[in-house]
């Protein structure tokens, strides 16, 4: 195959089932139980901000911040987590894992953080589910000026969420609990957490609510789980067997793991209006010929297979009767398959949508209105290339 037909392919939906658009392709272990170092300890300030000065209250102003060493990590099956419920662990191998995939979106995003448009000045920009930090600190580093709050209900011991950058701050806050930011975001970002919320809608309406008017949210998911991953043969591989049994174990817990919480009707429903549903199809394994495409294939190889046991261990563990060994002896398998797998893909999904002005519900947009959206419609393209 030529290197150009391995190019990234988007598809492009438009919210209000209004008409699809195709759009060209663009060029595109064991876990020691160590201590956890206090001088590479990030302070984090606990929940989220509040406007009161409240002695008792838990705000960015108001800090009643703690280091990461008084959070208790469940070490299970020799990985770490950060709690008993979510299915991810949270320990070194996982941190180099998203990482990676970080630098993946880097390439799927040709080298641009976000689709939306950032406002020029002091914007606030919310990352919900940080991780360890990337996107978050990036963000901070490409747009000085901006105010960035990384929130986790995790914390992980290194990385760049430790470098202490003046405009971004990291809080422990569960996004699944009442929000009480203080100040409305211009824009909210949700990557990589298929599996982490029952209630979609639910996260959807509180982001609504603390964007401020012609503000954004953007969520970017590829869950292993979610039917993203195709290569020839795929329906008798062990590699279904694994995404058949996470699918069915994520059921059991409440917390799905499927494409439903990135279709644009969920963000319409809550009142988001520009919807706008980006479909990119990349390489995974060394198959290309193209050697960027190469490079990212091999990189996206990489995570998936670091991935497997990640996604799948505490899941299948907990509710689905296997055993440890068990679930590591199917993934081992399934490494084996994708490693000889060719032509193998991952499709990633961009959802953005815009909280519209109050003017858009009373009588239509005002000019200026509709020329900022047409305006950021084009920032949108340009950044696309
Ligand atoms: C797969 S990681 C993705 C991290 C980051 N967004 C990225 O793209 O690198 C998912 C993150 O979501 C966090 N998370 C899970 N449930 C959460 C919740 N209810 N509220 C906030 N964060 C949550 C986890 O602790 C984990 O750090």
């Amino acid at each position: 195959m030529s290197g150009d037909n391995l190019r990234p392919r988007e598809n492009e939906v438009r919210d209000d089932d209004g008409p699809v658009i195709e759009i060209e392709p663009e060029s595109n272990g064991e876990e020691g139980e160590l201590p956890l170092e206090e001088e590479t300890s990030p302070e984090y300030s606990s929940i989220s901000e509040s406007e009161s000065d409240d002695e008792d209250s838990t705000s960015i102003r108001s800090t009643r911040s703690f280091h990461k060493d008084t959070i208790e990590d469940v070490f299970e099956n020799g990985r770490r987590y950060c709690n008993d419920t979510y299915f991810m662990p949270n320990d070194e191998a996982e941190q180099t894992r998203l990482n990676i995939a970080h630098q993946i979106y880097l390439i799927v995003l040709e080298g641009e953080l976000t689709r939306v448009p950032i406002p020029r000045g002091r914007t606030r920009i919310l990352d919900i589910g940080t991780g360890p930090g990337d996107w978050a600190v990036e963000m901070g580093e490409r747009y000085p000026d901006s105010e960035i709050v990384a929130t986790d209900i995790s914390v992980f011991d290194i990385g760049p969420s430790s470098l202490g950058l003046p405009n971004v701050s990291f809080q422990l806050d569960d996004a699944e609990a009442e929000w009480t930011y203080h100040e409305p975001f211009d824009l909210i970002h949700l990557r990589s957490l298929s599996g982490a919320f029952r209630d979609w809608g639910s996260v959807y309406r509180q982001a609504f609510n603390h964007l401020r008017p012609g503000g954004y949210i953007e969520v970017i998911d590829a869950d292993t789980a979610a039917d993203v991953i195709n290569f020839p043969n795929i329906r008798n591989s062990y590699f279904s067997i694994l995404v058949a049994a996470m699918q069915s174990a994520a059921e059991e817990t409440g917390y799905p793991r499927n494409q439903d919480h990135l279709r644009p009707a969920l963000l319409t429903s809550v009142g988001f209006t520009a919807v706008n549903s980006t479909d990119i199809t990349i390489p995974v394994g060394v198959w290309p010929e193209d050697p960027r495409q190469k490079t990212l294939g091999k990189m996206a190889l990489i995570s998936i297979l670091e991935g497997l046991e990640a996604w799948s261990l505490r899941q299948l563990t907990e509710t689905g009767n296997w055993t440890a060994e068990e679930v590591r002896a199917l993934c081992d398998k399934v490494k084996g398959e994708l490693v000889k797998a060719t032509g193998m893909t991952a499709r990633v999904r961009i959802l953005t949508g815009r909280r519209p002005y109050a003017h858009d519900f009373r009588r239509g947009r005002s000019d200026d209105e509709m020329l900022e959206e047409v305006l950021a419609r084009l920032q949108m393209r340009e950044q696309k290339g």
